[in-house]
């Protein structure tokens, strides 16, 4: 028999239409194979005169959230506005009214997660949010589900479209930051203030959602190191291609013995490493388990119809449990448990570009000042040796970032080093 569900939109915006196309669309696909008929009962805007990328049935636009949130008919809330308030009150009054939420909103659950879970659980209500990170991917419910007895050791990967395109327009065209950052927001691919992406808050976001579901304990957002794409320079990725590198901005969370690693920022990967071939504005993510290996799920990480897939899927999901008595029984609880260890003590692999006097013995010099803090060298190639300086490219081995920062400090202070031109770490090598 077929159950019929009620469901309120907040936001009609890129993800809410996509979201009402694929369930006016394909609502009888979805009737089949879900075994519910789901029907949009309302949809709160803030301009319901606004031009829509979908033809909406009259009378469901509204201004009014008690449309939604205080309408006994809608049991699943679905909140696609973005932004972090009003976003986190409409979610916590829907979960208090009993309802259910599906949301795609990194901002709300990064930050405000453990209690909006914590509250789900009271209530004896859903909320989901397999949207949040990496758009189309199915990669939350994967990780809970299908991959429930895995012993999960790392995640990492792409995850924001708009840095990855940015990347790949400077890899492919030699284009400096500057020009491509003009030309994706021309393209629609970055925003007007595109802070959130190239510094990395975005991707800190998903990953503080992603190491919290992979590891099952609470990572916070403020714990996640982020470093943006700001600093990158069209000589930086020509110097990554000539030592067969691609640059990528990763999102890594790692478990170590000592805790979990959580950071993101710019690596060098090598060309043949799967995710080097990962352009434009798609997004993967390799998930390292005990006894599954490696696996990699790759596709939109966001737009309309590929954001608006996960949503509904979770619709699907929520309807399920509401039928079958399984609401508000969530297999993740952000609970703290495992600690995320410092930068300091995480430990990777260095690319390193030097500006030196062009003297003999200046190799020496440096690889003495790198050795005095622990930092060992795998290769030093010397470039453009001049008059008045000469480049050193060199590759570290593993070490901490503590002693590598000490290494950077030295070096700076030499006289027989003008600049230290760029560093920034290696990845998918050891
Ligand atoms: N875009 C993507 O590809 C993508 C991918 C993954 C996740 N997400 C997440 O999905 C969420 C929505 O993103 P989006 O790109 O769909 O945003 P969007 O295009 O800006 O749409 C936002 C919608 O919410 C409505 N809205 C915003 N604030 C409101 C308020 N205070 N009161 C009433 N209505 C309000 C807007 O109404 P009007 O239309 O009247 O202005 C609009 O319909 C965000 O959390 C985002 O991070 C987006």
């Amino acid at each position: 028999m077929v159950k019929k569900v009620g469901i309120g939109l907040l936001g009609l915006g890129t993800v809410g239409s996509g979201v009402y196309r694929i369930l006016t669309e394909r609502g009888k696909t979805l009737t089949q194979r879900a075994g519910v008929d789901v029907e949009v009962k309302g949809i709160l805007v803030r301009n319901p005169a606004a031009g829509r990328r979908v033809t909406v049935e009259g009378g469901l636009l509204t201004t009014d959230p008690e449309r939604i949130l205080n309408n006994p008919d809608i049991s699943i809330v679905v909140e696609v506005l973005g932004g972090e308030e009003p976003a986190r009150t409409y979610i916590e009054r829907a979960l208090r009214a009993g309802k259910t939420v599906a949301t795609a909103n990194k901002e709300v659950i990064a930050k405000h997660g453990v209690e909006l879970l914590g509250l789900a659980r009271e209530q004896k209500v859903d909320l989901l949010f397999e949207a949040s990170v990496a758009g189309g991917i199915p990669l939350l419910r994967p990780l809970q589900e299908s991959l429930a007895g895995e012993d999960v050791e790392a995640v990492y990967g792409i995850v924001n479209g708009t840095t990855n395109y940015m990347l790949t327009a400077m890899d492919k065209e030699g284009l400096d930051f500057a020009e491509v950052l003009a030309a994706a927001q021309r393209k629609g691919y970055a925003e007007a203030d595109p802070t959130a992406d190239i510094a990395g808050h975005d991707a800190a976001r998903k990953l503080a959602i992603l190491a919290s579901i992979a590891f099952n304990t609470q990572v916070p957002i403020d714990k996640v190191y982020c470093s943006g794409i700001e600093e990158i320079t069209a000589a930086d990725i020509a110097g990554a291609r000539e030592l067969g590198y691609v640059i990528k901005l990763l999102a890594i969370a790692r478990r170590v013995e000592e805790g979990i690693e959580v950071r993101v920022h710019p690596a060098l990967l090598p060309q043949g490493h799967p995710l080097s071939t990962v352009d434009g504005v798609y997004n993967a993510v390799m998930v390292q388990g005990w006894a599954v290996g490696t696996l990699m799920f790759y596709g939109a990480g966001a737009g309309q119809m590929p954001t608006g897939s996960a949503v509904v899927g979770d619709i699907i999901a929520a309807a399920k449990n509401l039928f079958s008595g399984l609401r508000g029984q969530p297999r993740v609880g952000f609970a703290p448990g495992v600690p995320v260890i410092p930068l300091e003590e995480v430990e990777t692999r260095y690319y390193l570009r030097l500006r030196v006097v062009p003297e003999p013995g200046v190799l020496g010099v440096v690889t003495r000042l790198c050795s005095q803090e622990g930092v060992e060298l795998v290769s030093l190639d010397i470039k453009n040796w001049g008059q008045d300086s000469a480049n050193l490219i060199i590759r570290t081995q593993r070490v901490k970032e503590k002693a590598f920062r000490g290494a950077l400090a030295a070096l700076r202070k030499e006289a027989r080093v003008h600049e230290v031109e760029s560093y920034i770490r290696l990845e998918g090598e050891d």
